[in-house]
């Protein structure tokens, strides 16, 4: 018997220099739903996600709160493993890179494979370390005041002894790769993006700084007078974390991994300098890569000194897990930059899951839940085959990592459901044609079971319920029917009140008759 097909994904890992935030919360969740697809269909899955430890950024931020590197990085990777139960994340591993036992071996040994491959060398370097990048800028990336662009803050001149990873080596194997999609970086813009870096002429990296100005790492094997550069360090944690050191049977399963999401500000280190690092050391490239823009607050790049960081757990706390996994998946365009705002958010809240996703539960289930003679009656070929073409038009989205058309998709078809409701008037549809009534209403349950089915990775909890509401997570409806239970509320209404984070939910009975479940 073959093996099932796998599929293993992976986050970047995040610094520990700070607490989470919404981004690494959407990064973490987008991985999710493509983990939680990819178990639906069967496939054997590994999702990885963690933190990255080291480097001088790390270093800065635990001396500014006076603390040592290690118990500063244990307090802040605590916070970033609670991102898994908060937003209900599917994820099999964390690794750290400071963990010694996991970690490290697999970074030693790929060095080691670079060494071996004749691609490190040693040589004395001067050049303008950008601290927020964690790397090297060269003048013409500067702005006009000599800063970096991004960070806003002057790189540190420095000179000193590095080793240097040959890059250049493998500027046109890497662009062939990336040319016919053998590495497929998704959207096609940041394709093209890294097909033009590769043509301005790759420079060799340095791969390494010394021990006496940055010991918070792991020192290179060989010569403990040079520490490995974090870069090196974070991105072997894809390989370290199933076991390369050692070869595991995981490993073996696992590389290469289907695909790797990061956001937009470090893809060269994925398309690029990871791949170059695997070529060295005669190892198979990830499949994809998929990269993500950014969110911003109110239109506004967050940051602290705006005091407009969002914090994911709070947010999670105030309107519940799945409520802001759908915002964050829905309002945000997969590969593209996208805005957090209360307002928004409570429109989306209200209008799509308090109203939209709530009203078609409760308007079928409050009607079916009533009926005996719907319980146990398959649909017919027909609607499996209707909802079969639904579900592949949605699965093509999530593949594309379309997320949020996927999405659409789901409320489109639901639209569909809430137009039958409405076209047959289901509420009476019985004392007038209670043949019809049974079609109908065994067509709009099979729906809602697909509804609950297509939900599951993008809101696993709701689906869940919506689930349960039909007869059970585990029952086969398509051979087994349904057994309707009557529903209770998905999503309480919210009233904003001028602080949109104070929100009380709305337990009154609906206002408008068209909110009322027929
Ligand atoms: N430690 C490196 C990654 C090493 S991977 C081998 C790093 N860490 S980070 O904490 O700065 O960023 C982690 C991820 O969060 C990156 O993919 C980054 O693009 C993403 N984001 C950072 N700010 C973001 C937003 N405002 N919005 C969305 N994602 C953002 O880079």
């Amino acid at each position: 018997m073959p093996d099932r097909q796998t599929f293993y994904v992976t986050t970047s890992i995040a610094y520990t220099n700070a607490p989470p935030h919404l981004g690494h919360a959407l990064e973490c969740i987008q991985a999710d739903v493509l983990a939680r697809h990819a178990h639906q269909q069967g496939k054997r899955v590994w999702f990885l996600t963690g933190t990255d430890e080291h480097g001088a950024k790390v270093v800065e931020a635990a001396r500014k709160a006076g603390q040592a590197p290690q118990a500063f990085v244990d307090v802040l990777t605590d916070r970033f493993r609670a991102l898994k139960p908060a937003f209900n994340l599917a994820n099999d591993d964390f690794i750290r890179t400071t963990d010694r036992d996991r970690h490290w071996p697999g970074a030693v040994k790929l060095w080691q494979q670079l060494e071996l491959a004749g691609d490190l060398s040693k040589a004395s370097y001067r050049g303008l370390y950008c601290l927020g990048h964690e790397a090297f800028l060269t003048e013409k990336e500067l702005d006009s005041e000599g800063r970096c662009p991004i960070h806003k803050t002057k790189p540190e001149p420095v000179e000193e002894e590095n080793y240097f990873f040959r890059l250049s080596k493998y500027a046109p194997e890497l662009r062939r790769r990336i040319e016919v999609d053998e590495l497929r970086i998704v959207p096609e813009t940041r394709k093209h993006e890294m097909l033009a870096f590769i043509d301005e002429g790759l420079k060799d990296v340095s791969f390494s700084r010394p021990a006496e100005v940055l010991d918070w790492g792991i020192p290179v094997p060989g010569d403990e007078t040079q520490t490995m550069y974090v870069w090196c360090d974070a991105l072997t944690n894809y390989i370290s974390a199933i076991g390369y050191a050692n070869e595991t049977e995981q490993f073996r399963t696992f590389w290469p991994a289907h695909v790797h999401l990061v956001g937009k500000d470090i893809v060269r280190f994925h398309a690029i300098v990871w791949p170059a690092m695997l070529l060295a050391a005669k190892l198979e490239l990830p499949r994809q890569i998929f990269v993500h823009g950014f969110i911003t607050m109110d239109g506004e790049k967050m940051s602290k000194s705006l005091g407009n960081v969002v914090d994911p757990f709070q947010l999670a706390a105030t309107f519940g897990t799945d409520p802001v996994r759908y915002y964050l998946l829905r309002e945000i365009p997969s590969s593209e930059d996208g805005d957090f705002s209360k307002r928004r958010f409570l429109e989306r809240y209200n209008a799509d899951l308090a109203k939209g996703l709530g009203n078609v539960v409760s308007r079928i289930l409050t009607v079916a839940a009533k009926e005996p003679a719907l319980v146990g009656v398959p649909p017919t070929p027909a609607t499996l085959s209707a909802l079969a073409g639904v579900h592949r038009e949605y699965s093509g989205c999530i593949e594309r990592f379309e997320l949020h058309q996927a999405l659409g998709v789901v409320w489109r078809f639901m639209g569909e459901c809430d137009e039958t409701i409405e076209r047959e008037r289901i509420w009476d549809l019985k004392t007038r044609d209670s043949e019809r009534f049974q079609a109908v209403m065994i067509q709009l349950l099979a729906g809602l079971a697909k509804v609950g089915q297509m939900l599951w990775p993008f809101m696993p909890d709701t689906a869940e319920v919506i689930l349960a509401f039909l007869g059970g997570l585990k029952r086969d409806w398509a051979k087994d029917g349904f057994e309707p239970k009557p529903p209770k509320q998905l999503f309480p209404r919210l009233i904003a009140p001028a602080d949109a984070l104070g929100v009380k939910a709305d337990r009154r009975k609906p206002e408008s008759p068209s909110d009322a479940p027929h």
